[in-house]
């Protein structure tokens, strides 16, 4: 597909643009006791183009903005909505993603592109701390169910897609790798 829209090069972003949908998620996320809790999903993520930023005049960044919902595939009611944005500055291969979850929870996760055959593989990362690529979260979060890392591995061939994230918690009194993985079809490249 073309990765130049109204003048702007959106290089490897350029494949994620237009709507893709799944219906074969797997969310491990923590019961009461911390013990891995299964969920079978499906997701819809829409990413469309955000323009270019230019920071300090130094930094050119080409950005796109997304937003992911993912319904339990049992009863179809929706219980993760997310919205954020992928980052690439082009004169160094960096790579960002900044993310939102609705529990009071922002991440900013940053990392590289490879290119293996036809896969274009984005890996980011992100540590509670890190003034950097780093988490910021609620006081109730922090004290009760603290993400302390976050990484994610999404790999997009093109019209299939398939990311693989973990959520490293403390929550109820122990550590919890939280893990969402599914795998998605580009059904359009409309942005609209
Ligand atoms: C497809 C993506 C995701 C799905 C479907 C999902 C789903 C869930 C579910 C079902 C829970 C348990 C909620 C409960 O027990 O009431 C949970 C907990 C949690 N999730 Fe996610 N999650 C996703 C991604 C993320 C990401 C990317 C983050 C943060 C970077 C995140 C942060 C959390 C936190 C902090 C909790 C602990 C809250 C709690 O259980 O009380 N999740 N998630």
């Amino acid at each position: 597909m073309n990765q130049i829209i109204d003048g702007i090069d959106y290089g490897p972003l350029a494949q994620l643009l237009g709507k893709w949908v799944g219906d074969k998620g797997l969310d491990n996320a923590p019961d009461a006791k911390a013990e891995p809790d299964l969920n079978a999903f499906t997701d819809e993520l829409t990413f469309t183009v955000a323009g270019r930023s230019e920071n300090a005049e130094q930094q050119e960044l080409t950005v796109i903005k997304y937003h992911h919902l993912v319904r339990k595939l049992e009863n179809g009611l929706i219980f993760h909505d997310q919205i954020g944005h992928w980052l690439y500055e082009q004169a160094t291969g960096l790579i960002m993603h900044s993310l939102t979850i609705p529990r009071g929870v922002c991440v900013l996760a940053g990392g590289s592109i490879k290119q293996h055959g036809s896969e274009t593989i984005f890996e980011v990362k992100a540590k509670l701390g890190s003034e950097t690529f780093g988490i910021l979260q609620s006081p109730f979060m922090l004290e009760k169910a603290k993400t302390t890392a976050f990484k994610m591995r999404l790999v997009v061939d093109g019209n299939s897609l398939s990311y693989d994230e973990t959520t490293s918690l403390f929550i109820y009194g122990k550590a919890f790798e939280h893990n969402d993985k599914s795998r998605l079809q580009r059904v359009t490249y409309d942005m609209g």
